[in-house]
């Protein structure tokens, strides 16, 4: 059998809950099959020469963790830059966001070679090749160069936007190039894929060759939409695990009276966090039924916080959070509480439990892993309602949610109002529904799927 080589930017320890996301559905497949994990080491190096970076190995279970620093320079160049700067912003569709400075460029190419020349000294001639997200679009490319012949597959779990947003991007053709370097490309929904394939016929006269392959530079790829999934089982047994337990009982007998509304997040301007609170507040001012009782807790963790873009949005959240209080709160209640700091996972189950609806929002998401998160932790006798962005990858597959429109205020007060008032019977109904949809594509399906159409994949 095959060796599965894991490439991202961020690698973690399979062994330890992470904070969720990317870092749990890797570890998940890599505990199953075994293998390598290769990255950045999520070390910078003060003064340390563009372009190069020590690499470190280390044993992890049955998985080694391979990982390479990054030196100033190229963390900010690259990482915070390029990756961060632009194609973060651009793919979440916030042009106005991006800046195209002229070194990121660079160093964004810098350090994906510096990835390639690192990796090639550990490849096994039959190794699976799995390279993740936006920061290593080139990384195939650059294999390729030094001459490595293995099969390798990429899967972007950010969106892909439509061509005339990708344009915007100085080296839109660039990296669409660069993916042609893989053997098979996956995107999180059919709205991805069908971006992907619209760009490529108009920009670079692809050549449709059925069955989503793509003929172009030179080189045919094939593309497909693999909708990430959770391990539903290991979520719900964390669920009725002793810390989400606890959160569980403490939250239940201090809300009693109280209905409870959550929101849990990177603090990052794309999931719509002060779009939710505008939301939120219009509620109140809407249906005063509300006051005294319907409480939000926002937690949004701290992420990326050298850029301006997101501590600009730390300030927006806090002022927004203070000018509800102000207004709204009473002695006795205050309607948002908002944290800006992370909750160890395995608590986090119990406050999806005992809360009544959760916020998921996103102005733009790849897929949203919070959402099935919540249904998984759910108790299916009493279970909370899901409001999702009809943004969210989640929402293609997730149509029992209350899909709503982050940009209308108005309308998603009125979605919350529904949810509060929502009967039982009918969020049992929809929560068995969403239940089956995330059993029937989780992360094991994910990752089969991907890994079976990759070893399937025609090479050319
Ligand atoms: C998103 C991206 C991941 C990234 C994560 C955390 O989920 O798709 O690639 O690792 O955010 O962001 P960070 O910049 O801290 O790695």
């Amino acid at each position: 059998m095959s060796r599965l080589v894991v490439v991202s930017n961020r690698v973690a320890d399979p062994r330890k809950a992470a904070a969720g996301g990317l870092a749990v559905a890797l570890g998940d497949a890599l505990n199953t099959a075994g293998g390598l994990w290769f990255g950045w080491s999520g070390t910078v190096i003060e003064g340390g020469a563009p372009g190069e970076g020590e690499l470190h190995q280390q044993k992890a279970g049955t998985v080694t963790l391979a990982t390479v620093d990054l030196c100033a320079e190229d963390h900010a160049d690259y990482y915070l830059g390029y990756s961060n700067s632009v194609l973060w912003p651009v793919f979440h569709y916030r042009l106005d966001l991006a800046r195209f400075d002229a070194g990121y460029f660079g160093a964004y190419r810098r350090v994906n070679r510096l990835f390639a020349r690192q990796l090639l000294t550990l490849l096994r001639p039959d190794d699976i090749i799995w390279v993740h997200d936006y920061h290593l679009i080139p990384l195939a490319d650059e294999l390729r160069a030094l001459g490595a012949t293995q099969r390798i597959g990429f899967f972007l779990h950010v969106p892909l936007p439509p061509q005339q947003l990708l344009a915007a991007i100085p080296q839109h053709e660039w990296l669409m190039h660069a993916l042609f370097a893989y053997d098979l490309v996956g995107f999180q929904s059919e709205a991805d894929l069908e971006n992907f394939s619209r760009y490529v016929r108009a920009e670079a006269g692809a050549e449709d060759l059925g069955d989503n392959y793509y003929k172009a530079f030179g080189r045919t790829v094939q593309a497909g939409a693999f909708p990430i999934g959770i391990d539903v089982d290991e979520f719900a047994a964390l669920t009725h695990g002793k810390d989400a337990r606890e959160m569980y009982e403490r939250m239940k007998d201090e809300y009693s009276r109280r209905q409870l509304l959550l929101g849990v997040e990177r603090l990052d301007y794309s999931k719509g966090l002060p779009q939710r609170l505008r939301a939120f507040k219009a509620l109140l001012k809407k249906y005063p039924e509300n006051l005294r009782s319907a409480t939000l807790i926002q937690i949004a963790s701290p992420s990326r916080e050298a850029m301006d873009t997101y501590t600009d949005l730390l300030q927006e959240l806090e002022s927004l959070c203070g000018a509800i209080n102000g207004d709204f709160g009473e002695l006795d209640w205050m309607p948002v509480r908002y944290m800006h700091r992370n909750v160890a996972r395995k608590r986090l189950p119990g406050l999806y439990r005992v809360a009544r609806v959760a916020l998921v929002t996103p102005l733009r998401d790849g897929m949203n892993l919070v959402a099935k998160e919540f249904i998984a932790a759910q108790d299916p006798a009493d279970p909370g309602v899901l409001i999702l962005s009809r943004f969210a990858g989640a929402a293609e597959q997730l149509k029992d949610a209350l899909l709503v429109n982050p940009y209308d205020t108005d309308g998603m007060a009125d979605t919350i109002q529904r949810a509060l008032q929502m009967p039982l019977q009918e969020r049992q109904a929809r929560h068995q529904t969403l239940l089956k949809n995330i059993r029937e594509q989780d992360v094991h399906w994910w990752r089969m799927t991907f890994l079976k159409a990759l070893g399937a994949a025609a090479r050319g």
